[in-house]
């Protein structure tokens, strides 16, 4: 699907537009059962985050990796899920509803076997979506098993619950810097991004794989990347000339660093981000 590895044609563009899974809408009926709504419906809930938050690449790429299905495996990839699909700006998307693995909107059973063969306990259990503001300060963690730090129970969350890839202490690292951002509802110091964030832009988080010439991480990121333009796509809140703009830039980038060329990587990667 984002496995295509050369310069995209404008054709294909157009195609990688429509089969990026679609956070709502049609992708999504194919794999959930009728009568589910996963999306936020009305205003969704504020990002607050806590005063004197350093927005640095660690934490920038903990919020893109907050916002990825790939995370979270398969099924989740499917339907478009993420953290933040649940834990909607780092508060609870009360609208959540699976039917089956719901009772009511806000609840969901995350030991079902829907989010992974054999995992199943057997038990009907929906339990409340928890909000995760201030949620540095809480612990211990997660209601079914309790664990007492947030790295693990995080690591936990994404290859139990969800069934995804085992992340890299990096992602685990990264994820934590968004999650630990996140302020209480009581904490003075906590602001509301101003701007909001819908409109940020991960292309900084290429900056240092280029630098670094490290491929991987490039290849990594610009899935994750890609991906994000998908959502952007479904959700209409970028310009598709825009995004076709980027999109052309970004799969020349990738072209010239799988090449090894990283120079003109670097280039290209400076042209995408003057052009924001
Ligand atoms: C399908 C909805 C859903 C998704 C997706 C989801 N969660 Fe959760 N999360 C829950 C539910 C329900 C609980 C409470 C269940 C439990 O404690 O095991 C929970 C609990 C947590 C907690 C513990 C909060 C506390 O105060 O005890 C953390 C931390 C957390 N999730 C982080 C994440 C992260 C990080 C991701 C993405 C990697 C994620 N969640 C994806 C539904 C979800």
């Amino acid at each position: 699907m984002l496995r295509r590895r050369s310069a995209l044609p404008p054709f294909l563009l157009a195609l990688l537009l429509v089969t990026v899974p679609a956070p709502a809408g049609t992708a999504e009926q194919n794999w959930l059962p009728p009568g589910s709504a996963i999306g936020v419906t009305g205003a969704p809930p504020a990002e607050l985050i806590r005063a004197g938050t350093i927005r640095d690449e660690r934490w920038l790429y903990g919020r893109l990796l907050f916002h990825s299905p790939a995370l979270l495996g398969e099924r989740a990839v499917r339907i478009g899920l993420s953290c933040n699909g649940c834990h909607t700006n780092g508060h609870r998307n009360s609208s959540f509803f699976i039917e089956g693995l719901s009772d009511r909107p806000g609840r969901i059973d995350v030991t079902h076997r829907f989010w992974k063969a054999g995992s199943d306990d057997g038990l009907d259990n929906p339990i409340d979506i928890p909000s995760l503001r201030g949620v540095r300060d809480g612990g211990p963690y997660g209601t079914t098993l309790q664990l007492p730090d947030l790295a693990a129970f995080t690591r936990h969350v994404i290859v139990t619950e969800f069934a995804g890839p085992p992340p890299d202490d990096a992602d685990i690292e990264a994820l934590l810097a968004y999650i630990n951002s996140l302020a209480g509802p009581e904490a003075a110091g906590g602001v509301e991004n101003s701007p909001p964030l819908d409109g940020i832009s991960y292309l900084p988080l290429l900056a240092a794989p280029i630098a670094a010439e490290d491929f991987h991480a490039i290849d990594r990121r610009y899935d994750l990347i890609l991906s994000d333009y998908g959502r952007h796509a479904a959700a209409g809140d970028i310009a598709p000339s825009d995004i076709e703009r980027d999109l052309a830039r970004l799969a020349a980038l990738y072209e010239k660093a799988a090449a090894g060329n990283f120079a003109a990587a670097s280039l290209i990667h400076q042209s995408l981000s003057g052009g924001q």
